[in-house]
């Protein structure tokens, strides 16, 4: 049944056949191998290794098994074949007879497969692509409804600034846009065809290797067939992309689910994202938003994982790089049900404005905006900051909040801070004063939204 039983007088034991094969995985790329196939059945032609009537009878068996293998995905993976190329070589040889075995001149199983998982990386990279920007939409959509909402801004945890809600979501459409760059360089990258480098050595064959990129969608071929059989960065690059999007959305989640909690009760996420608990009946959990932040954890696996096995592998091909598959088809589909569950997450969040409003106008979060009133008053920042400092502690001792505190409170400190003060430290006033480029007065915020949306 092997593709290299010749050379061999008895078959593999089970066990190594079991260890060996590829097969329960790499069934997912047939769609890729068929086309790989079709499109070197059209380069075989061109260099009359194929009449144009074999050409035609090859082609016409490879789109019979397309339809016949999409139709029943699963049933490949258990169907005894060593690894793909094998199952769609036996297969067509099932379908077209002898001639089914001409398909494999000139190439080798090292180019077939570096060019089949080219073609799925592409695919489903340009799928995370549309599932980002759709997930940006989620956010703008968000920003958009929650224009006046003042949420605190954290440092360490410690309430630290106040901002708008909506700035919140925008930075995340910032970070998603990073993602959405990132992955679109590395299918600019990896956009090149390995087809016709043979197994190490290039091919035989006069084969116009453009050409073939071409047919195939690829932006270019391959310029070195050692390095175009043993090249992975692809792989290494887009679980890097995961990995990073994926330390982004663990973020949000964590965001959320302290938003969520009881302790904070900004945000309410919709039942349809959350469980309940088996014991206690009041419980609503955050279960979307964990699984995120944990399903983090096996992408960087995945990644690392790539890394350790590329690391001194000598030149060219070595089985060991068939090790780059289950890490990457458990990576990418782990990374698009997590942005889709995101997206879920932030379209039916309620947001508490009021629960909002009152935590940023607790924590003493208009401390910088008292001393920047100072700076308006002549005294020098730092000596600003420390007098500020001591309000504070004025205001701790007192349970009041800064703005509660009198002319004479304020003054025993600081004989300079006058009634004026006090409209510098409504929030309003905080948030309104952040209007240079990037900070979170609403006309920035604005202006943030609309540059999202004219970019379309
Ligand atoms: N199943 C193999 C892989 O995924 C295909 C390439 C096999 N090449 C070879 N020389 N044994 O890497």
């Amino acid at each position: 049944m092997a593709l290299w039983g010749g050379r061999f007088s008895t078959g593999p034991d089970q066990a190594f056949k079991q260890f060996n094969d590829s097969l329960p995985f790499d069934y997912q790329l047939v769609e890729q191998d068929i086309v790989g196939s079709i499109a070197w059945a059209g380069a075989l032609r061109q260099v009359e290794v194929l009449s144009s009537d074999e050409y035609d009878q090859l082609v016409a068996g490879l789109n019979a098994l397309l339809d016949e293998s999409l139709e029943n995905m699963a049933s490949i993976a258990n169907s005894g074949f060593e690894d793909i190329h094998s199952f769609v070589e036996a297969k067509l040889i099932e379908k077209v007879g002898e001639l089914g075995k001409k398909l494999h001149t000139g190439r080798s199983r090292n180019d077939q497969v570096a060019t089949d998982f080219r073609l799925w990386c592409r695919q489903t990279a340009e799928q995370i692509v549309t599932a980002l920007k759709s997930f940006q939409g989620a956010l703008v959509e968000l920003a958009q409804r929650e224009l006046g909402t003042i949420l605190p801004g954290y440092t360490h945890l410690q309430r630290a600034q106040p901002v708008l809600f909506s700035h919140w979501c925008m930075a995340y459409v910032e970070m998603l846009n990073r993602d959405i760059s990132r992955l679109s360089d590395a299918i600019d990258r990896l956009n090149e065809c390995p087809l016709g480098s043979g197994a190490l050595a290039g091919t035989a064959y006069p084969i116009d290797r453009e050409e073939l990129a071409q047919q195939l969608g690829f932006q270019r071929a391959t310029r070195n067939s050692l390095d175009a059989v043993s090249d992975r960065d692809f792989v290494v690059e887009i679980l890097s992309c995961a990995s990073i999007s994926m330390m982004h959305l663990s973020r949000l989640a964590e965001d959320m689910i302290f938003y969520n909690s009881g302790e904070s009760g900004f945000i309410e996420l919709a039942d349809n994202v959350t469980s309940g608990s088996s014991l206690m009946p009041q419980k609503k959990n955050p279960d979307a938003l964990e699984l995120i932040r944990g399903k983090t954890g096996r992408v960087f696996g995945a990644f690392s994982a790539m890394m350790m096995t590329l690391k001194a592998l000598p030149l060219a091909y070595n089985k060991d790089m068939q090790e780059d598959k289950e890490g990457l088809f458990d990576a990418l589909p782990t990374w698009i049900a997590c942005i889709h569950m995101a997206e879920s997450c932030i379209r039916g969040v309620k947001v508490n404005a009021d629960a909002t409003l009152k935590a940023a106008q607790g924590g003493h979060a208009n401390a910088t905006e008292l001393a920047d009133y100072l700076v308006a008053k002549g005294i020098p920042f730092r000596e600003g900051h420390h007098i500020v400092g001591q309000l504070v502690q004025v205001a701790i001792a007192q349970q009041k909040c800064l703005e509660e505190l009198s002319i004479a409170e304020f003054q025993s400190i600081c004989p300079q801070i006058d009634d004026d003060v006090y409209p510098r430290l409504e929030i309003a006033a905080c948030i309104a004063a952040r209007q240079a480029l990037g900070g979170t007065s609403l006309p920035q915020v604005r202006t943030a939204i609309q540059q999202f949306k004219s970019k379309g």
